[in-house]
């Protein structure tokens, strides 16, 4: 494993059984992403992406393979230390936006980090970074609001506030604009490429074109195979990267 790789994913496999019936939902799945890659993930409904998603973050138990992240094996370590390692090393942002309906936005967002150890930080201070993260994606006025009493698009900024408050090396993201019009799916895509752009590494499930052209790298995917990869070309204005990338999806069948 290069000493940039951040994430290597060898033979993963998962298996669902439902009813007696096994169903393969991933079928030797090998894969690495290195530090400050921004890839993305599409492919078919059905195909196997979140649960890839969630299986090399740890929130699923595989059935087979080995998921190293930073060179730490999942399956060798006990409940505790992933626990740990999600909450302090991994951000997740979710296609439902989970958010705790009793918590005003900016006491969601901080809630990682009052649950962490990794920073020794009075609640004040807590919340001083939460306001920055807040300031930083344009929700400042936002915080004191019940999840319920802000817009869409709000609400998932202040989702990706949550994945970033810990710091993480590494963020999850599934179908992070799915439930967005253009505009507010443009206004995150910004966010989460200039997280990217100061170092956090980004793993994305996406249906749509225009937010994988904006990543580096894309991995398709089809009945729990990587069918194909496509490096962006980054130095390209962003129409031909997503003519580019249009073109290699529909040699893929997408
Ligand atoms: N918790 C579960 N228990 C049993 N089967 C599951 C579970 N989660 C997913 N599956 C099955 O795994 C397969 C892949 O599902 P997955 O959600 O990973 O697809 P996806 O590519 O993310 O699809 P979509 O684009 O619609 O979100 C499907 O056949 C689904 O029914
Ligand atoms: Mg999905």
């Amino acid at each position: 494993m290069s000493k940039n790789t951040i994430l290597e994913v060898k033979d993963l496999c998962k298996t669902y059984i439902i009813n007696k019936r096994q169903n393969n939902v991933l079928r030797n799945v090998s894969f690495h992403i290195d530090k400050g890659e921004m890839v993305a993930v599409m492919g078919p409904s059905g195909s196997g992406k979140s649960t890839l998603l969630y299986t090399v973050s740890g929130m699923d138990k595989m059935t087979a393979g080995d998921v190293k992240f930073c060179g730490k094996s999942l399956s060798e370590q006990s409940e505790n230390s992933l626990a740990e390692m999600r909450l302090d090393d991994m951000g997740f942002i979710f296609q439902q936006m989970y958010m705790m309906k009793n918590l005003s936005i900016i006491d969601n967002i901080i809630l990682p980090a009052v649950k962490s150890s990794k920073k020794k930080e009075s609640r004040k201070e807590i919340l001083s970074r939460g306001q920055d993260l807040m300031h930083k994606l344009g929700i400042s006025e936002v915080g004191e609001n019940d999840i319920n009493e802000v817009s869409g698009g709000q609400l998932q900024r202040a989702c990706i506030c949550r994945s970033m408050i810990n710091d993480p090396q590494m963020i999850f993201a599934d179908e992070p604009t799915g439930a967005l019009n253009r505009t507010s799916s443009d206004e995150v895509m910004e966010e989460l490429t200039k997280l990217n752009s100061e170092g956090t590494t980004i793993m994305l499930v996406t249906h749509d074109s225009k937010v994988a052209a904006k990543c580096s790298r894309v991995l398709y995917i089809v009945d729990g195979n990587i069918r194909g990869e496509y490096n962006i070309k980054k130095e390209q204005p962003l129409h031909d990267r997503e003519r580019g990338l249009n073109n290699w999806l529909m040699e893929m069948g997408w």
